[in-house]
């Protein structure tokens, strides 16, 4: 497990949300997805997200992901406010999602044209890193999740666990200080499973990134030490 993080009071979250909202539609058929958002998580801090099925989960990763837009509130990354109001503070969004977050989706979304070491390494090379260095890199986070034999093949040749653990490379290539990881071991046997959290709780512990895992898996539970629950897009902070 990770070295619980040492908050300062003066420190900035890596994480906040107050009074976050999102509905999507609008007159008789809008639904209300997200009606209360409210988070702190800390450098460093791995934190669970539970709760029923359509209680808002997926919507609230997704608002703090930059992946949709939120309907009201405020959302703060590494003590800088990025959302306030009914807008986004940066004209940028897709700079912010590719500097600072690390997104698992609920299903992997590869890129089905480039073989698995290149859908990992992609994002650093569109960032400028050189060719080699960003497939050295994917090859060794494939290693980490035990999918480095499959480097050379396209995603649809790959069984569903292995498509999440690219995904999952995928998101950690970067080190990002955000990580946000939608049911990240759910196709995943225990084994594996542990072996993610064990990756996560090392990006976190090493550089400090504030994870939030979506899970409705009681293998890896045990893993946090603090839980959010999400019911009916109220978010409550299940501390004590
Ligand atoms: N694009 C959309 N358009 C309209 N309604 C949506 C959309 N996406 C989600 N919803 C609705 O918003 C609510 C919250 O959905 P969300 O996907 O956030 O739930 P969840 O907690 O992630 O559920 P699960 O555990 O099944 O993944 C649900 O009622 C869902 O039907
Ligand atoms: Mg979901």
């Amino acid at each position: 497990m990770s070295a619980p993080p040492a908050p300062s009071p003066t420190a900035p979250a890596g994480i906040e949300v107050r009074g976050l909202r999102k509905t999507y539609g609008r007159g008789p058929a809008a639904v209300d997805a997200l009606r209360d958002g409210q988070m702190r998580v800390e450098p460093g801090e791995v934190v669970g997200l539970v709760g029923p099925s359509g209680s808002g989960k997926s919507t609230l990763l997704k608002c703090l992901g930059a992946v949709l837009t939120p309907s009201g509130g405020y959302i703060a990354l590494g003590g800088i406010p990025v959302f306030e109001g009914d807008h986004w503070l940066t004209s940028d969004l897709t700079r912010l999602r590719r500097e600072q977050i690390g997104f698992i989706f609920q299903s992997p979304y590869l890129l089905p044209f480039l073989n698995v070491r290149d859908n990992v390494a992609l994002l650093p090379m569109l960032l400028g890193r050189p060719n080699r260095q960003a497939r050295a890199a994917a090859d060794q986070l494939l290693a980490d999740l035990d999918v480095a034999h499959r480097a050379e093949a396209m995603p649809a040749m790959l069984s569903g666990g292995e498509q999440q653990r690219v995904a999952i490379a995928r998101a950690l290539i970067n080190r990002p200080p955000i990580l946000l990881a939608d049911e990240p071991t759910a196709p995943l046997d225990t084994p594996r499973a542990m072996a993610v959290m064990d990756l996560l709780e090392r990006l976190a512990g090493q550089i400090g990134t504030s994870v939030i895992v979506v899970t409705h898996d009681e293998k890896i539970m045990p893993r946090f030490r603090r839980i959010y629950e999400v019911r009916d897009g109220v978010v409550h902070d299940n501390r004590a």
